[in-house]
């Protein structure tokens, strides 16, 4: 069953993800009112230039999280009237600060959305959480089987995954649901206060940043710029792989499971999982005179490295069709050139 959203909330819009999605829901022209949060709204204007045809009308409002009784009141005021409320603040610096910022901002919004009768809410967390300790890569990741051992990730300094992992837990408590998405508590999780929950798991997001800064900006597109620049990944291809997804298509996946009155849980936000010999390789086809692959390592063997694989079934269910790698790259390397980033 869809659920038609008319009015939704964006909570770290100038972001990566967040401007994406905002983008996305104007493309697709049913919702009314966005209304997006920063905490600088001045700085946020060029967001109400994503809709210059006037079809909806973004509006920018202040949200400082992490801040107790005053961020409660902030979400409250900006999540009232909305439909859904998407969840895309966050960062990824390695400190335990980390935990305490992505726990408590995303159970704050689950709270206020149960004293603002938002009806679904959606995370964006990270594949982080869904490594549990000497998984094969052989074995599919399932989004409803597989998860991070946060203990271990603390103990190891991996703070920002330790983030997601605890924010998912955290979330999925408020709910009534465990981290399988079973209902534990029925009274919790029938009440009809209690918002929807869905978590988008991706890994490394690529595609066209929205935000028009000269500054290529967020978790992702500065190392691939240091990549193309040989100034990372210089000397032999990783034998390894990466699980990528284009922006465009990961906000899609967050509005199919917005508007899907069935979606419930964690979903992965990934295409698929890439060997960096051929994610490098890609990139020389579409600069062949920039850039130049690093030779394979001798002493490694490429052959029998499988990447990570992913039961596609639930992500699927959302009937979201991505781009393949080639047109992510090249539409990315585009961007990179657009803002002088390749000099
Ligand atoms: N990019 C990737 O490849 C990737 C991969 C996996 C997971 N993720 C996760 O996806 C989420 C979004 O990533 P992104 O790349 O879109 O990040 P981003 O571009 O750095 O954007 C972060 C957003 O968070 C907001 N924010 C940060 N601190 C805040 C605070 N104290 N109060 C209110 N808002 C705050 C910022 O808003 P203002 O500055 O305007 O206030 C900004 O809109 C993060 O949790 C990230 O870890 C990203």
């Amino acid at each position: 069953m869809s659920n038609s959203i008319k009015t939704a909330v964006v909570i770290g819009a100038t972001g990566y993800v967040g401007s994406s999605i905002v983008q996305e829901l104007v493309n697709q022209g049913q919702v009314k009112l966005i209304r997006c949060t920063s905490r600088d709204v001045e700085k946020a204007n060029w967001l109400k230039d994503l809709c210059r045809d006037g079809t909806c009308q973004i509006e920018i409002a202040a949200l400082h999280l992490n801040e107790g009784e005053k961020t409660l009141e902030q979400l409250q005021t900006v999540m009232t009237g909305g439909d859904v409320v998407f969840f895309c603040a966050g960062h990824e610096e390695q400190s335990p600060s980390t935990i305490d910022f992505m726990v408590s901002s995303a159970v704050s919004v689950i709270e206020a959305a149960k004293v603002t009768s938002v009806g679904t809410v959606v995370l964006t967390s990270s594949g982080g959480s869904t490594n549990p300790q000497g998984l094969k890569d052989s074995t599919p990741k399932s989004e409803l089987l597989h998860f991070s051992d946060p203990d271990l990730q603390i103990s190891r300094g991996r703070y920002s995954p330790a983030a997601k992992t605890l924010m998912e837990i955290k979330a999925f408590e408020a709910v009534g649901r465990n981290h399988k998405n079973e209902i534990v508590d029925i009274g919790l999780a029938t009440t009809e206060s209690t918002p929807r929950l869905v978590i988008m798991n991706p890994n490394l997001i690529l595609g066209p940043q929205i935000d028009p800064s000269p500054i290529i900006k967020g978790n992702s597109l500065p190392w691939m710029v240091q990549i193309l620049k040989k100034e990372r990944m210089a000397e032999y291809v990783p034998n390894d792989s990466m699980s990528i997804i284009d922006v465009r298509d990961l906000a899609k996946l967050h509005i199919a499971a917005a508007v899907n009155e069935e979606a419930s849980g964690r979903y992965y936000g990934v295409n698929q999982s890439y060997a960096w010999r051929e994610i490098l390789q890609e990139f020389h086809s579409i600069l062949p005179t920039f850039y130049q692959p690093p030779p394979l390592n001798p002493d490694e063997d490429y052959g029998s490295k499988i990447p990570t694989q992913f039961d596609h079934t639930r992500k699927n269910s959302l009937g979201v069709t991505l781009r393949p790698l080639h047109e992510t790259l090249v539409d990315l390397v585009d961007f990179f050139q657009s803002r002088n980033a390749l000099t």
